[in-house]
């Protein structure tokens, strides 16, 4: 077994180093080639490391099974290091890791200082944070803090009558509505009423998500303290940082829910608390599509990221469409007002959207794209386990139908895929079988082979991670073009939104001197005059470095 993975480990440097089809050029005349290696190190290093990080985004019950019960643990992802930094992966954001009865997925937590048992024990994580630290690799925890399952003791004790110490950590009512939460008359937001009768206490408890998800009351300190000492408790124990959940729900009120200042002063302290520790970092999940810049408060004393969810989420239509600005206008306007140095965390899916291939109706070209955006446009990029491999959806549902997007990954060909020994706790999406890393690894055209090296192509320079981002409009509507320049070098993305034929578009105003070189992708770019005459494939994208 370990003879194999090691086989495949080396097979997946071989096709870094080998693969042809789109790979970089030799570097400009006059351009030095840095050693790029070290410099990913060096900003892969120190406080700042998250902005030049790409991120995976794990669910750790589908990564890997170690123990052959059909459930990924963290041994199993703890083994997988090597094919996921084979990939170019830097830092992992595991789904929730705690005990759970799973009503929704694990983001039901039972126990915040606690491992779910199906994923291992707490010395299982202590084993995959040293061995990711020791690759150089970091590890995100998510934090589910708006609410917890409705078997966590607190809300146990909160139930059982109306004068327990814990009868106001949650959000009670007489009746099913309340009118200092305005923001919970709605309907729930996976379809029940958001206020659901306890019978012990006679009274209606709050939860935005499912009723087995009782909304905390962060109205009361004694909320606020334990839910700080269950952050604290991850990061003594070396945690990375965090993913929050829905964290601008946090704090209910009659008008407005989303970010009131009650729920940032929070953030403030869970930043402060953050700020203890050398080299962490936090990543909102914002609850508002259009911007995420509530988030960043000044810059520095909220989140270090925050999703932009306003191009990441819905990029399948821009991509289905021929206009440039689909993109470049919704990627300016959710940055539009962040304090500088804000970072937007760019996804193209998560667990709780469709798969990237139904998004892009299957054509790949609109999910490479899209990717190609995500990897080189201003921000840290997120992948979803299984994006790199262009994984399609399950047909089976155990928890609700965003499990069709939580199939266990397919690393080999053959029954198991690699992934267990045993029967997986829900079957493998569609094309399992084509779609292994097994099969991708080996063939150049493949998406895993388009992902590994549009990684490669974007390690080391610190113009992604932390550069300018400034789109150029030329003479097509159907090219999104953009210029990113930091550490003293310049690049150019160019993207053709049209499927069907060859765009030519003149941009003006591109920095460098002399002739760009290619650096991943195909396109041609040449100078006249003052302009740059790009043409560009159907469907088409290419990077170049410019200075
Ligand atoms: C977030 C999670 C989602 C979960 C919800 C409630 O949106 O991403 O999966 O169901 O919060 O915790």
């Amino acid at each position: 077994m370990h003879l194999a993975r090691a086989a495949l480990a080396l097979c997946l440097s071989i096709v870094a180093a080998c693969s042809t089809s789109d790979d970089a050029s030799p570097p400009p005349t006059g351009l030095a080639e840095p050693d790029r290696a070290a410099l990913a190190r060096r900003l892969l290093t120190g406080p700042e490391w998250y902005r030049h990080a790409v991120v995976y985004e794990a669910y750790v019950r589908s990564l890997q099974d170690s123990n052959g019960d059909g459930v990924g643990d963290l041994p199993g992802l703890t083994s997988r290091l090597p094919e996921l930094q084979a990939l170019g992966v830097d830092a992992l954001w595991l789904m929730p890791i705690n005990p759970t009865p799973f009503a929704d997925s694990g983001y039901d937590v039972a126990d915040y200082t606690g491992v779910n048992p199906d994923y291992g024990t707490l010395a299982d994580l202590d084993a995959l944070l040293a061995a990711a630290h020791a690759r150089g690799m970091r590890v995100m925890l998510d934090l589910v803090l708006n609410h917890t399952s409705d078997q966590h003791p607190w809300f146990q004790e909160s139930r059982a009558s109306r004068d327990n110490p814990k009868a106001d950590w949650y959000v009670w009512s007489d009746t099913p509505s309340r009118a200092d939460v305005g923001c919970g008359t709605f309907q729930a937001q996976f379809g029940a009423e958001a206020w659901t009768l306890s019978k012990a206490r006679n009274q209606y408890y709050f939860h935005r998500f499912y009723p087995g998800q009782p909304d905390l009351n962060y109205r009361n300190p004694q909320v606020v303290k334990a839910t700080l000492d269950a952050a604290r408790f991850w990061l003594d124990r070396g945690v990375d940082g965090f993913r929050c959940d829905v964290i601008g729900l946090l704090v209910e009120s009659a008008d407005g829910c989303d970010m009131i200042p009650e729920t940032q002063a929070y953030i403030r302290q869970l930043r402060a608390l953050l700020d203890e520790y050398p080299d962490r970092a936090m990543v909102a999940e914002s609850t508002n599509y259009e911007t995420a810049v509530p988030y960043f408060g000044d810059g520095h004393d909220m989140f270090h990221m925050a999703f932009n969810f306003g191009f990441g989420y819905f990029w399948g239509f821009p991509f289905a469409g021929t206009e440039a600005r689909a993109v470049s206008d919704k990627l300016e306007a959710s940055r539009r007002g962040a304090p500088p140095g804000a970072q937007e965390a760019l996804v193209i899916g998560s667990h709780d959207v469709s798969r990237a291939y139904v998004a892009a109706q299957k054509v790949p070209s609109r999910w490479r794209r899209a990717a190609f955006v995500q990897m080189t446009a201003a921000g840290t990029p997120f992948i979803y386990y299984g994006e790199e491999l262009g994984l399609r959806p399950g047909k089976v549902k155990v928890v609700d139908s965003r499990d069709y997007q939580r199939t266990p990954m397919p690393w080999t060909r053959g029954p198991g895929h690699g992934f267990t020994t045993g029967t997986p706790w829900i079957p493998f999406g569609e094309g399992a079988e084509e779609t292994s890393l097994e099969a991708e690894a080996g063939d150049p055209a493949s998406d895993y082979a388009f992902y590994q090296r549009l990684l490669a192509a974007r390690r080391g320079r610190e113009a992604f991670g932390a550069g300018t981002m400034t789109f150029l409009h030329g003479d097509s509507p159907a090219v999104l073009a953009f210029e990113r320049a930091g550490g003293g070098e310049a690049y150019l993305a160019v993207v053709s939104m049209d499927e069907a034929a060859p765009q030519t578009t003149r941009l003006s105003a591109v920095g460098g001197e002399g002739e760009p070189r290619l650096l991943f992708g195909a396109a041609t770019a040449a100078r006249e005059g003052d302009a740059l005459v790009v043409t560009v494939p159907a469907e088409g994208m290419a990077l170049f470095r410019l200075r």
